[in-house]
């Protein structure tokens, strides 16, 4: 299936975006029925919007909450996570907010972009406020217990940096990988479509899975076509009894 067989002790990391979790039913942002379809993002997932319209912006993120924990993790997300339970080095590095690679039981995660599940004050207050899938709209805070400012999603909106030690993270991580999965990405946003070259420079085969050739696909040393759900279980599955 792949060029080089992964060994038992290999460092294997996966950069995962919104295509790994289409098969859970969680809408990717530029596909076909993708999320930025129907709104104009910059509408709603900026500082700008949410400092105009906070209702509005709140009113969309409780919409995209109710209708990602709706949604289960799929093969791809699970195939992961058995990879980790069964004892390899595998370490997530994460574009989506959707929460689904925890839920899957993966523990090593960096969320680049966030969590559409964590809240934060939109003053700056250091602290984080994390709801869950079951949390009922009525009871998810609005203020912050510190200032009483309006709490926000605790996502980089468009024109936000991300967070120094998310970046750090991944950049040590790609540098001491031996495999990078990319699964699911259409490799336009930076820095998260840096990081194949990086991985690849330090010396880790890399693979893509996509459904459709990405601006990514001439830099890796394997693309594979298909939907993330049957490829990564085909991959991951053999290694399971081995370790
Ligand atoms: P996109 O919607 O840009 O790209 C999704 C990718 O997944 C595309 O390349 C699809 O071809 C692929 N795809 C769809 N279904 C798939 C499947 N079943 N198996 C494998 N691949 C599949 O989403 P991202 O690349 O994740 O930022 O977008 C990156 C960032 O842009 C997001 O994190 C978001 C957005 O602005 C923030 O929210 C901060």
């Amino acid at each position: 299936m792949i060029g080089r067989k992964i060994r038992r002790d290999d460092r294997i990391t996966i950069l995962s975006g919104a295509g790994i979790s289409a098969e859970s039913g969680v809408p990717t942002f530029r596909g076909e029925d993708g999320l930025w379809k129907g709104y104009d993002a910059t509408q709603l997932a900026t500082p700008q919007a949410f400092a105009r319209d906070p209702q509005k912006v709140l009113e969309w993120y409780t919409w995209r909450r109710k209708l990602i924990a709706e949604c289960n993790p799929n093969a791809a997300h699970n195939a992961i996570a058995a990879l980790e339970d069964a004892g390899y080095d595998v370490t997530v590095i994460t574009q989506n907010v959707d929460n689904l690679h925890r839920r899957a039981g993966s523990r090593k995660i960096v969320e680049l972009h966030g969590n559409i599940f964590k809240l934060r004050c939109s003053g700056g207050c250091s602290g984080i406020i994390t709801i869950s899938e079951e949390t009922p709209p009525e009871n998810i805070p609005r203020a912050c217990p510190a200032c009483g400012l309006l709490l926000r999603p605790h996502i980089v909106w468009f024109g936000e940096f991300l967070y120094p030690e998310d970046v750090s993270a991944a950049h040590c991580r790609l540098a001491n990988t031996d495999f990078l999965f990319i699964v699911g990405t259409s490799g336009v946003v930076h820095p998260a479509a840096s990081f194949g070259y990086l991985a690849k420079e330090a010396g880790a085969y890399v693979v893509e899975i996509n459904i459709e050739l990405t601006p990514l696909s001439e830099m890796v040393d394997a693309t594979l076509i298909g939907r993330a759900g049957e490829i990564l279980p085909k991959i991951f599955e053999p290694l399971l009894g081995a370790k």
